[in-house]
Formats: structure tokens, C-alpha cells, sequence
């Protein structure tokens, strides 16, 4: 199964990517994480995605479709994934129809978040990332037992350097003008399936894994 999640930053694509990863036992290939993985590797694409991120705005295509390609092409892909993150424009979305097309593949399902602003602002500005797993907290919905402290492996929490007020602004406008043309890309596909990103995270997987079907 080849899943494709939409949505705007903070929408809960994370939250729930993992949740249907561990579900359906198929890989979630999130950009934003492996982009940050090499950030902090300091790796040659570290070097260059750094500075984008940083502003919220989009890394340069090439450097993201070819990072997708080579995860695509990857064993444990074969019975299917979750793209997280990815596309984010239509030029994207073009990238990984064709490459699918290549290997006689393509997507199932697209999901998009529906969730609105005041939201993401509320989700993104309390959200903590543990440094070592990747777990993801919110201060108030989903907060740790000990403050800073991940419950699942006892690391240090953080702030994404991204999730500051003026850098979620930028990420929302990027958002409206570069990815929100792709949710039509997939719905004239018939792929599109919206569902509502507000609730508990059980209810927003339930309702995910019926779109699904
Ligand atoms: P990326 O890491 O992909 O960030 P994003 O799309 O902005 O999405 P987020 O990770 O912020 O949010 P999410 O929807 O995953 O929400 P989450 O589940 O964490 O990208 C970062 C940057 O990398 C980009 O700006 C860009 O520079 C670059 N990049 C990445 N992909 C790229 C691409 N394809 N092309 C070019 N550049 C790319 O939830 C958020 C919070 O809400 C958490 O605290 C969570 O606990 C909480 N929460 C989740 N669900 C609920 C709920 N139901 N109720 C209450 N709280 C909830």
C-alpha cells in the first residue's frame, strides 16, 4: 500500500504516519526528518538544506526528489510506504509519478489534513521532539511525565528550530502557495481523500484507516 499524507505544517502527519507505519508494518519516509538527520550529521545536504529550513521555506527540488528516489528504491519499500512531508509542490508530485511509473507502481491513497490555522500555531509552537528517538509531545496535549524528558527513552526534549512564531508563519504561506496546488494535483486523480485533523489521535487514525479503505 503507497500512501501519500497532506497537509499543513503541524496538521498531525507525523503523529499519525507513525501509527500507520507500525499498522499496515510498511516504512514512513518523512523529508523533514531525514533532512534533519543530515543537518545534524553536518553531511554535504545537511549543509545545503540548513539554511532553508531555517527560514521555512522548501528545500531545492533535486535535492529532495533525488534523497526520495533513493529511499523509494530501498527493500524494505517493496510492500508499500508512507510518504510524509513529500510531495510539497507540483513539480514534486510530476517527480514521483514518474518515478513510480518506472518501477510499475503507484499511489493507492493521498490523505490531506484539514485543520485550521489557529491550530497549527497552538500544535507547532507547544510541540517537543525528543533529541534521540524522534518521539514527538505537545506541552499540553500530549505532554511527557517529566517535563523535557521523553518517556519512551529517557532522552532530552526539544524545540524544533522551525517551530518559532515567525518561522511557522513563514512555513504556512510556503504552504498555501506550493502545496496546497497539489492537493488539486491528486484530487482531478480521484486520489484525494480529506479528513478532519481535529480530534483525539485515535479518532484522526480511525478516520484515516476508513479513507484508506
Ligand atoms: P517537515 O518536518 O515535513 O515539517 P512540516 O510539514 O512543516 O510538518 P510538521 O513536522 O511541522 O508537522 P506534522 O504535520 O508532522 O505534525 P506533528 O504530527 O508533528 O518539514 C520541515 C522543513 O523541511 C520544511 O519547512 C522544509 O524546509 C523542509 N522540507 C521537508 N520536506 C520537504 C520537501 N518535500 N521539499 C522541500 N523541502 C522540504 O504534530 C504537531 C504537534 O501537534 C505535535 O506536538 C503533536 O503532539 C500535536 N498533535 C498531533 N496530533 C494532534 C491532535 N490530534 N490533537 C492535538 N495535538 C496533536
Amino acid at each position: 500500500m503507497n500512501i501519500v499524507l497532506i497537509g499543513p505544517p503541524g496538521a498531525g502527519k507525523g503523529t499519525q504516519s507513525k501509527l500507520l507505519s507500525e499498522r499496515f508494518s510498511i516504512p514512513q519516509i518523512s523529508t523533514g526528518d531525514i533532512l534533519r538527520a543530515n543537518v545534524r550529521e553536518k553531511t554535504p545536504m545537511g549543509l545545503r538544506a540548513k539554511d532553508y529550513m531555517e527560514r521555512g521555506i522548501l528545500v531545492p527540488d533535486e535535492l529532495v526528489v533525488e534523497m526520495v528516489v533513493d529511499r523509494l528504491s530501498q527493500d524494505d519499500c517493496a510492500r508499500g510506504f508512507i510518504l510524509d512531508g513529500f510531495p510539497r509542490n507540483v513539480k514534486q508530485a510530476e517527480a514521483l509519478e514518474e518515478t513510480l511509473d518506472k518501477s510499475g507502481k503507484k499511489i493507492d491513497a493521498v490523505i490531506g489534513f484539514e485543520v485550521e490555522r489557529r491550530e497549527l500555531v497552538r500544535r507547532l509552537s507547544g510541540r517537543r521532539v525528543c533529541r534521540k528517538c524522534g518521539a514527538t509531545y505537545h506541552i499540553i496535549f500530549n505532554p511527557p511525565i517529566n517535563i523535557d524528558v521523553c518517556d519512551r527513552c529517557g532522552d532530552e526534549l526539544y524545540q524544533r528550530d522551525d517551530d518559532k512564531e515567525e518561522t511557522i508563519e513563514a512555513r504556512l504561506k510556503v504552504y498555501e502557495e506550493e502545496t496546497l496546488p497539489v492537493v488539486e494535483y491528486y484530487k482531478k486523480r480521484g486520489l484525494y481523500k480529506g479528513v478532519n485533523g481535529i480530534g483525539s489521535v485515535d479518532e484522526i487514525n480511525e478516520a484515516i484507516v476508513k479513507a484508506i479503505g
